[in-house]
C-alpha cells in the first residue's frame, strides 16, 4: 500500500493522501503486532512456500495460479495445509499449482452476470469495497486497470488475497485490511466502485452511496449487487432479528427504493442489469468451509422463504453514472 501512495497520491496537493497515509501506517502497525486470527492467518500465509508460478490465468472461471509439477511433494503438502489454514473460502474458486479451492460460492457466476455491464476497465482506477479475497480484483486485473484498491476488514479474507498476491505479485492491486467508513475521502478519484454483497449490513445505505458517488470522477460507474425483495413500491424489508441467519442485515430494498436511494445519493443513468435468486448451485457447502450454508438458511418445508420466514435471497445487479 506504500507503492499506492507514491504511485497515485501526491503529498500536499491531494486532500486525502495525509489521512490514507496515516491509516496505511496504522493498518501496518496494527499487522504487525496484531494478536488473535490476524496473527494467525498471517503466519500461515508467511509459511506458504516459496515458488514463482510459471503461468497464471485471471481469465478463466477459476483464478489460477502456476503447475501442480512446479511443486515437489512436501512442498505440496505444506501448500495444502496453508490454504486449508485460511478457510473458510468464501468467494472463489482459486487453483494454486494444481490444489483447487472450491470456495462456497461459485463467484464466477456474478461475475459472467456482471461483466456485460461493466465499463472498459483499461487504464481505469477501481475501488472493490469489501473485496474479501480479492477474486473480483484478480478477474479485473486480467483488463490492465491502472490499479484496484480493494478493502477487507475481515482477517481470513484479508490473509488470503495475502496468499494470492504471494504468488500473483500483481503490481496494481492493493488491499487494506479496513472498513469503508475508514477510508478517507477520495473525492473524484476513482472510475468505477465495486459494492457488491456489502450494502443490506449498512444501517445508512444512502449515506455510504453518497461518499461512493462523491469518490468517482464525473461519469464514473457505481456498480451495486444487493439483496432485494419483488415489488416496485417503494418498501424496504427491515428483518426484525435475522435474515437468513444474519445478524447484521438491516434494509433489503424493493427495486423502485434500490432506484431512490441512487437517486437520492446523486446518481443518474440508473439500470438495473441484473436480478437474479441464489441457487444451491451458486452457494454451498464445501470442503473449504466448516460453517452453515445457504441450504441451511431455508426453510426445509419451503425453500422460497429463509428459515425466518422472509423471501428467500434475491440479488439484484444496478449500474448507475456519476
Ligand atoms: C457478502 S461479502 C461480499 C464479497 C464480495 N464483494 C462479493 O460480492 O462477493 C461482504 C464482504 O464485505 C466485507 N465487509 C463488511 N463490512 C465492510 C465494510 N464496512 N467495509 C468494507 N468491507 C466490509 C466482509 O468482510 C465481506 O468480506
Amino acid at each position: 500500500m506504500e507503492q499506492f501512495l507514491k504511485n497515485y497520491g501526491h503529498p500536499g496537493w491531494d486532500q486525502w493522501y495525509d489521512a490514507l497515509e496515516k491509516l496505511v501506517k496504522d493498518k501496518r502497525a496494527y499487522l504487525d503486532s496484531a494478536g488473535g486470527n490476524f496473527k494467525k492467518f498471517k503466519s500461515v500465509v508467511e509459511k506458504l512456500p516459496e515458488i514463482y508460478p510459471h503461468s497464471v490465468d485471471l481469465s478463466s472461471r477459476a483464478v489460477s495460479i502456476g503447475q501442480s509439477d512446479q511443486l515437489l511433494p512436501d512442498e505440496k503438502d505444506r501448500l495444502y495445509k496453508g490454504l486449508v489454514n485460511l478457510c473458510p473460502w468464501r468467494k472463489g474458486p482459486f487453483d494454486f499449482f494444481g490444489v483447487h479451492v472450491d470456495a462456497e460460492w461459485q463467484s464466477w457466476m456474478k461475475w459472467e452476470r456482471l461483466v456485460p455491464h461493466l465499463p472498459s476497465l483499461k487504464y481505469r482506477k477501481i475501488l472493490d469495497i469489501g473485496s474479501s479475497n480479492g477474486y473480483y480484483m484478480f478477474k479485473m486485473a486480467a483488463s490492465d486497470p491502472t490499479l484496484v484498491l480493494g478493502l477487507e476488514p475481515q482477517s481470513a479474507f484479508y490473509y488470503q488475497y495475502c496468499a494470492a498476491q504471494k504468488y500473483l505479485n500483481l503490481k496494481n492491486v492493493f488491499c487494506l485490511p479496513a472498513a469503508y467508513n475508514e477510508l478517507p475521502a477520495m473525492n473524484r478519484f476513482f472510475d468505477l466502485v465495486l459494492c457488491m454483497g456489502i450494502l443490506y449490513h449498512r444501517k445508512s445505505p444512502v449515506k455510504m452511496l453518497k461518499k461512493i458517488h462523491d469518490s468517482l470522477v464525473p461519469g464514473g460507474q457505481v456498480v451495486v449487487e444487493n439483496l432485494v425483495i419483488k415489488g416496485e413500491n417503494n418498501y424496504c424489508l427491515f428483518p426484525f432479528d435475522r435474515y437468513a441467519k444474519m445478524r447484521n442485515v438491516f434494509f433489503i430494498p424493493d427495486l423502485s427504493a434500490m432506484e431512490a436511494w441512487l437517486a437520492r445519493a446523486g446518481f443518474s443513468d440508473i439500470r438495473c442489469v441484473d436480478i437474479t435468486g441464489t441457487t444451491l448451485t451458486e452457494q454451498r457447502k464445501t470442503d473449504w468451509i466448516q460453517t452453515e450454508s445457504l441450504e441451511d438458511f431455508l426453510d426445509p418445508e419451503d425453500p422460497s422463504k429463509t428459515v425466518e420466514g422472509y423471501p428467500a435471497p434475491v440479488r439484484a445487479i444496478y449500474t448507475a453514472s456519476a
